[in-house]
């Protein structure tokens, strides 16, 4: 909008294009844009089934030279990259969505909208007819019929009545033929932020926010009454700028190139974009909301969202994990002083020491993490540890007590099970704990305090240099945990000492990549993978099999060494493939009765071991060696081999490593 300089509908689109690139991690099975024709009368809108570049291509063919050549001063189009969740993924049912044959209103939207039935059934009868079957043409059909009801009301108006109506979660734009050069957002439960790129320095770091009048709370849309028209309290001031360009975007990756000042909008915000400025509001203001929206720095640099050297970004987000846990413990483990200090509780620790419970609360590879300091936790803490899957804890409506403090582990921030936990146990005034990598998030947001990792924007939809960063912040929370108990000293010290070299006995891990692609030649035709091993180790083989199962679509199972009798065993056979990892702690001599089953049911394991040890190589022709360390911290040496091979597998099997079919990198629906 009011372009720095004039930029023709093609750059538009490039751009449109580019931020759907950097998005398309965050889902990919069809993708589409909507731009307003050069007549200014109409909008034109391209979907496309499959990755951004067939949408790209497509844009090539339909809008190259001619009239999306002119440049023009303002302009607004959306995009959006879609992981179906209503309604296969087809052309149809791509996103922008339209009001009608017209393209009256078009809307992009994230997120589900719950009772997406009941308004459906309502505009129905009053003639809609609908051409997807997404919930999210149904919001846009909405707009419309408001539109129609009250020809008087806004834009932003518009949007604000038809959020009200629906419920579930959200991120939504909406751009209109009727409105030309106007655009407006909102989200619920839904992550989306506004990015300003500027010419000059922004004059402000805040945005007032302008409340509406109380006119209804949310609910569920029965018959949809005419409601009051909202006003704007006269504090009114949006962000005048000349020369401005906003963005809106679900991630700050899509913006980054761009400007790195950002609004994180709140559940209910509506921002509008009109003839160059920019307002945010919100209907309802209850005591504590604040008046305004601060504009943030982020600190995310470009380059650290491109793949450089690599092939995929899961290949460069695994090498790059010397540096990521580097960048986990900067400035709060001193070595020097034996001290580790977490901004982000400290003020929280007399509280959290008098608890009753730590809850760990998580998904998928954050929910491993928990499992693999849970026993760490349990000695430095001496408090009861309870790990939870976001959704299962949630199924069982699990007591939760004012005195437990749940710690909600998530790369993104923003994975719906985890927040709706949080939510679920906030109400109930346990104390929140956030562990995330995603400043600014939801969870970040709605905890109370917490710790975040650090390791830097993780694209690969495989999550692993998050993995190991969450990782080390527990157990860098469980060193804080014990500080002052003398008991435990001695053992903090060994763990203290263990993390100072962990960066350089990763590297060593790292230069195992080409003996672990070699063990991926012989296992990338079988059907399944069983990964074994127990105690601190248990978790890589629960990680290891799921990224296994993410990354090459074979079986794979991570079993618990212990278990192996009660039923494993029956898998084993001189055709089954079997990783067991077997290193020299208090569980070694358990390990290695198990090892023996196996090759006793000619099993041939392929053994992690630790380096040196040949009494345990001696079980196997092949093995992996790494460094010895501090058992606690085994798990972040044993997991790298498990990233590799299932890397290197995906490419031999020909899988899209950084997309994997039927996965999404956030999953932001329960
Ligand atoms: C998705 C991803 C997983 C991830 C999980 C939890 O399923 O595909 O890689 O572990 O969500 O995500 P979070 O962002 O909460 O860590």
């Amino acid at each position: 909008l009011n372009y720095l300089t004039p930029k023709s509908r093609q750059e538009v689109l490039d751009l449109l294009v580019t931020g759907l690139k950097r998005l398309e991690y965050r889902g990919y099975d069809s993708t589409g844009v909507a731009i307003d024709s050069p007549d200014n009368k109409s909008i034109v809108m391209v979907k496309r089934t499959g990755k951004v570049k067939v949408l790209e291509d497509a844009i090539q063919e339909h809008f190259s030279g001619g009239d999306y050549s002119e440049p023009v001063l303002t302009h607004i189009g959306i995009a959006h990259t879609r992981w179906a969740t209503h309604g296969v993924p087809c052309e149809r049912n791509s996103h922008p969505h339209r009001s009608d044959e017209e393209n009256g209103f078009v809307v992009v939207h994230n997120g589900i909208i719950t009772n997406y039935n009941d308004v459906k059934t309502f505009l129905a009868k009053r003639g809609y007819e609908f051409e997807s079957d997404t919930d999210t043409e149904v919001f846009a059909k909405l707009v419309h019929h408001l539109w129609k009801t009250h020809p008087t009301y806004s834009f932003r108006e518009l949007v604000e009545q038809a959020i009200l109506q629906v419920e579930g979660a959200f991120a939504i734009a909406v751009k209109s033929k009727h409105f030309p050069g106007e655009c407006v957002a909102s989200r619920r439960s839904s992550p989306l932020l506004v990015g300003i790129k500027t010419k000059t320095r922004l004059a402000t770091d805040h945005i007032p926010i302008l409340y509406g009048k109380d006119i209804r709370p949310h609910g569920p849309s029965r018959e949809l009454p005419v409601l009051p028209r909202s006003e704007s309290t006269s504090e009114f001031m949006p962000l005048e700028e000349k020369e401005v360009e906003y963005f809106f975007a679900s991630d700050a990756s899509a913006v980054i190139e761009h400007t790195n000042r950002v609004i994180y909008l709140e559940d209910d915000d509506v921002a509008a974009v009109r003839n160059g400025t920019l307002s945010i509001h919100r209907l309802k203001k209850s005591l504590d909301d604040p008046h305004a929206r601060e504009i943030t720095t982020l600190k995310m640099e470009i380059q650290q969202i491109m793949k450089g050297n690599y092939d995929y970004f899961m290949q460069k987000e695994i090498f790059e994990q010397p540096d990521s846990v580097v960048n986990t413990m900067r400035g709060r483990v001193r070595f020097d002083e034996n001290s580790i200090v977490l901004g982000g509780i400290k003020d929280y620790i007399p509280e959290i020491k008098r608890c009753r419970r730590l809850m760990l609360i998580g998904c998928g590879t954050s929910y491993h993490s928990a499992v693999a300091t849970r026993q760490l936790l349990e000695e430095l803490t001496e408090l009861p540890v309870i790990v939870e899957l976001a959704s299962d804890f949630l199924d069982r409506n699990t007591p939760i007590f004012r005195d437990d403090v749940c710690f909600f582990i998530s790369q993104s921030g923003e994975t719906a099970d985890t927040l709706m936990a949080l939510r679920y146990c906030k109400q109930r005034g346990a104390l929140i704990m956030g562990i995330t990598n995603t400043v600014g998030s939801s969870i970040c947001r709605e905890s109370h305090c917490g710790v975040h990792i650090n390791a830097g924007p993780e694209i690969g939809v495989a999550s692993t240099k998050a993995y190991t960063s969450q990782f080390i912040s527990l157990v860098m929370f469980a060193l804080v945990m014990s500080e002052d108990r003398l008991s435990l000293q001695q053992r903090r010290l060994e763990i203290l000492q263990a993390l100072s070299t962990l960066a350089d006995q990763i590297r060593a891990v790292l230069k195992l990549d080409s003996k672990v692609q070699e063990l991926a030649k012989d296992l990338y035709q079988h059907k399944s993978l069983l990964i074994m091993g127990r105690g601190y180790n248990f978790a890589t083989c629960l990680e290891g099999a799921l990224k296994v199962k993410e990354l090459t679509y074979m079986h794979s199972e991570g079993i618990m060494a212990g278990e192996l009798k009660h039923g494993p065993l029956a898998l084993v056979d001189d055709s089954m493939p079997v990783l067991m990892i077997v290193l020299r702690d208090p569980v070694y001599v358990k390990c290695m009765n198990a090892l023996q089953q196996v090759t006793s049911r000619k099993g041939c394991p392929i053994i992690i071991c630790e380096e040196g040890d040949e009494e345990t190589k001696a079980f196997s022709s092949r093995h992996l060696e790494i460094p010895r360390t501090v058992d606690c911290l085994q798990g972040i040496l044993t997991v790298i081999p498990m990233q590799l091979l299932s890397y290197h597998i995906a490419v031999l099997r020909g899988c899209d490593v950084d997309c994997p079919r039927n996965l999404a990198k956030s999953v932001t629906v329960e």
